[in-house]
């Protein structure tokens, strides 16, 4: 009886070691068969060989393993798919488009615990929820951005409780914001730019997720959209919220005048809607704040001096507006400074629940236009690695119905890259002071009232490319020195009272004194020198006109950079 019970157990234990060595092997050996089977039909479906080449199957190689494919991670512990980046995985033709193909959503149901999935830049094209996505409720982070999805969102999506950042961006979605996903509590990254959204947008979007834990939203982008009406006249915004953009879209009323807790708000984006009646008092108490965007709107009354409580303000844009009055005189308390953006630990803590590293580089890699001049970061996407991050400082307030004196006190503002008072009714004098804009690299100054001489202490501003005064009643002798000498008609026109010392300045200086080197230095021999110049421009040409020739892709692009050169020039 003992040794009958004994034996049963010595089985036991045998076959528990064999489960264990087996699900050992498993681990080991990484990939669920039913997740390898899953990946390798994603890949034939969407992709090619090419494409994903250390996705191979049983065939090719049985003991591959598919947690260390490219493009797939695996939870170390569970073994388990749990982050998919398929960004960019479809074919392309020579001008880099692919066709649009629907997604079949249920291939992702084998994958129990896949928490980042990244489908962007595909080309896919039906609708979202369909067949299974939002059963996923162990999702974190969402990317379906720049792809074709169209229809509306489904009300469902609220149900993917575990959601934190979620990009459908530059899509074909219409219709309006569910109310379930105004709700989702663990959201914090939100982009729905760029598509054909309607409606007006849920009041709570803007707060703290529920009652109990008021932590919202971090990062909100509704721009590009159709999103109307009102913005709820005073709402309590979630203290979490750092970046916030409505741009471009058919807002209309009061921009709203509550705002206590929202003191990490780092950018507001509110250009291009309806908005009227003047900024809100509140917002001056927005510490934090750096970039505050209001152009192309209907607000009007007097800039008040609270705005100059911003004080680490870096970009300013009010233009296209009815503001009126004049210019405060205390725009020299804020910083107008580039500020290198380091990301501060504390920062980092904030913004990080969920895809942070990624967004960072989206919000404040974000593309401020500024008029004609693209204010935009220095470098190239590399420099975000470093976690900081260069973008220009910008002062616009074109556009308006300002009046009276510019403020010496503009000229403090030696930080500033870019200074646009075209297009008020502005007179007076151009201040001796604007000597001091010591990095000032673009001053539109056209269509005011502006009199008297330009300060010819002006042309020690090296960094300055663009100088526009048109349109003023601008006098006497006008600065040709240094970059002066660059600048033609059409930055003066309509000045009829101002003139130049040196009549025939706007033909190009002869590159006189070098010629002359050159005949002096006889010993190069001209004329070979014309034949080997002549020989190499020649095969130049014609490779050009081979290459244009056999490859339609590269003769589009030269046929776009002509265009782009002639619109450029000659405009
Ligand atoms: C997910 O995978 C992508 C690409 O392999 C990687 O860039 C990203 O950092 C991964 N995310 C996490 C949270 O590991
Ligand atoms: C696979 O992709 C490559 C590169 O995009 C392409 O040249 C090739 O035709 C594709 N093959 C198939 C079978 O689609
Ligand atoms: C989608 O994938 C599932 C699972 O592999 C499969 O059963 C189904 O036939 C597929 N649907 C379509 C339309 O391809
Ligand atoms: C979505 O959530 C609601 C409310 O929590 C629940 O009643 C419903 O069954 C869920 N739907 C699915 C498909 O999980
Ligand atoms: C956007 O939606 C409107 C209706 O809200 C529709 O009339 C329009 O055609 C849509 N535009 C695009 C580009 O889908
Ligand atoms: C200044 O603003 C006006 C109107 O807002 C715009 O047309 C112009 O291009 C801007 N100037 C520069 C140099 O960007
Ligand atoms: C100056 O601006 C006003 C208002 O923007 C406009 O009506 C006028 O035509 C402009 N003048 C010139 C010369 O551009
Ligand atoms: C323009 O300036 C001249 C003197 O430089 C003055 O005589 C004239 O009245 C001014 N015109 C206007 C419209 O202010
Ligand atoms: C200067 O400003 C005027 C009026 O705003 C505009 O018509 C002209 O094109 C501008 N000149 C340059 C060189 O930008």
């Amino acid at each position: 009886m003992e040794w009958a019970l004994n034996r049963k157990k010595r089985w036991m234990v045998l076959v528990g070691s064999i489960l264990v060595l087996v699900q050992v092997f498993v681990n080991t050996s990484g990939c669920f068969r039913e997740e390898k089977r899953s990946l390798l039909e994603l890949k034939t479906a969407y992709s090619n060989h090419s494409l994903l080449p250390s996705w191979v199957d049983d065939v090719v190689d049985p003991n591959s393993n598919c947690c260390d494919w490219e493009c797939v991670e695996c939870d170390p512990s569970s073994g388990y798919v749990f982050n998919l980046s398929l960004s960019n995985i479809r074919d392309r033709d020579a001008y880099g488009r692919c066709f649009s193909t629907p997604f079949n959503w249920s291939l992702l149901l084998t994958f129990p615990q896949l928490t980042i999935l990244d489908l962007s830049h595909n080309c896919f094209q039906n609708f979202v929820c369909q067949g299974g996505l939002c059963q996923m409720k162990q999702i974190e982070e969402l990317y379906l951005n720049d792809n074709n999805f169209e229809g509306t969102l489904d009300p469902l999506m609220g149900n993917m409780t575990s959601l934190r950042t979620l990009d459908l961006s530059h899509n074909l979605l219409s219709g309006s914001i569910p109310a379930s996903m105004a709700m989702m509590p663990s959201l914090r990254i939100l982009n729905l730019g760029h598509n054909n959204f309607s409606g007006s947008i849920p009041i709570n979007m803007f707060e703290g997720r529920d009652t109990s834990a008021p932590i919202g939203l971090h990062i909100l982008d509704l721009s590009h959209n159709k999103f109307s009406g009102h913005l709820p006249f005073s709402f309590t915004i979630s203290p979490s919220l750092v970046f916030i953009n409505l741009k471009g879209n058919d807002l209309t009323g009061k921009i709203p005048n509550y705002y206590p807790r929202g003191d990490n708000i780092v950018a507001i984006d509110f250009s291009d809607n309806n908005f009227k009646g003047h900024i809100p008092e509140s917002i001056y108490s927005l510490k934090s704040l750096t970039f505050l965007l209001l152009a192309g709107n209907q607000l009007q009354e007097q800039l008040s001096s609270g705005i100059c409580e911003l004080r680490n303000l870096q970009i300013l844009d009010l233009s296209r507006n009815k503001f009126t009055g004049s210019i405060p005189s205390c725009f020299n308390n804020i910083a107008f400074q580039d500020v290198n953006f380091v990301f501060s630990r504390g920062q980092r803590a904030t913004v990080s629940p969920g895809g942070a590293k990624r967004y960072r580089t989206q919000i404040f890699g974000f593309k401020y236009r500024m008029g004609e001049v693209q204010v935009k970061t220095k470098g190239s996407s590399r420099s975000y690695e470093g976690d900081t991050l260069k973008i220009m400082s910008a002062l616009d307030l074109s556009s308006n119905q300002l009046t009276g004196e510019i403020p010496r006190e503009l000229g403090d503002l030696s930080g500033l890259h870019t200074l646009n008072l075209s297009h008020n009714r502005l007179n007076g004098l151009i201040p001796e002071s604007f000597h001091n804009l010591q990095n000032i690299e673009s001053l539109d100054l056209s269509n005011n009232t502006l009199s008297g001489q330009i300060p010819l202490n002006l042309q020690d501003l090296y960094f300055l490319e663009i100088f526009n005064v048109s349109y003023n009643n601008l006098s006497g002798t006008a600065p040709e020195e240094n970059q002066f000498a660059n600048f033609d008609d059409s930055n003066y026109e309509g000045n009829p009272f101002l003139h130049w010392t040196n009549s025939n300045r706007r033909i190009p200086p002869p590159p006189a004194p070098l010629d002359k080197r050159k005949k002096d230095d006889s010993a190069v021999d001209f004329t070979s020198f014309y034949w080997t110049f002549s020989a190499s421009y020649v095969t130049v040409l014609l490779a050009l006109v081979i290459i244009l020739w056999i490859n339609p892709y590269w003769r589009r692009v030269w046929f776009y950079f002509v265009e782009w050169c002639l619109f450029k020039c000659f405009r």
